[in-house]
């Protein structure tokens, strides 16, 4: 039987080898830990699934800014062990981190991920909201959920370490025309 529950301090170790399986251990040279940098994850907001006894899956949230002083939810990592994929451990983990998002206040989740797995929760691609984030990340990669109605409504800028100073931005990668008719 599958449990979801808070992550423990306790579980850290076996958590590191699920994330080096899953994304290999050069992991952290990723753009997305970019967005870590300097700050601690939003412990009320990860998530660990376990199976008799083992870690199946993790999901954690980090916090982030958008523009001058957006604050916004980083998911990211998602993972479930290979051996556990495919029975909705992933999709219970999306929903109830993003249902603990939305307890805990918070508007905008981003996610620098697959949009061919994180759009069936929603996520769309950012920078069809006018979001920036670094171009050597795809623009189906880089993905935006509004947890209340309307919350990406006048957002706009680049996304970044809720550590790092205001006005770091990255370049846009298109014109705006182009992203508003892709
Ligand atoms: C992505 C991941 C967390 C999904 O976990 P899971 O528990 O197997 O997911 P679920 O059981 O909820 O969903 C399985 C479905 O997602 C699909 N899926 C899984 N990974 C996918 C991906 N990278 N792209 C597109 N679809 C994907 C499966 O094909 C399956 O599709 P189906 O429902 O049509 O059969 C897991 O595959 C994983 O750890 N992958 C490696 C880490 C990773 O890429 N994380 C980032 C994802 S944004």
């Amino acid at each position: 039987m599958i449990r979801i529950g808070p992550e423990r301090d306790a579980d850290a170790r076996e958590i590191e080898t699920l994330l080096d399986r899953a994304f290999g251990p050069d992991r952290t040279a990723r753009p997305s830990y970019a967005l870590r940098h300097g700050t601690e994850r939003l412990r009320g907001l990860c998530f660990s699934a376990r199976e008799e006894g083992r870690i199946a899956g993790i999901i954690r949230f980090w916090p982030v800014i958008i523009g001058q002083d957006v604050a916004a939810a980083l998911l990211g990592p998602i993972a479930v062990r290979i051996k556990s994929r495919n029975r909705e451990i992933g999709a219970r983990l999306v929903r109830r981190g993003l249902r603990a998002c939305r307890e805990e206040g918070h508007r905008i989740v981003v996610a620098i991920g697959t949009k061919a797995y994180l759009g069936r929760f929603g996520f769309e691609g950012a920078r069809m909201q006018d979001l920036e984030f670094d171009p050597a990340v795809e623009d189906d990669r880089f993905l935006v959920y509004e947890l209340v109605p309307d919350a990406l409504d006048g957002v706009t800028g680049a996304v970044r370490a809720a550590s790092s100073p205001k006005g770091q931005t990255h370049k846009r990668r298109r014109p705006s025309v182009q992203r508003a008719s892709a």
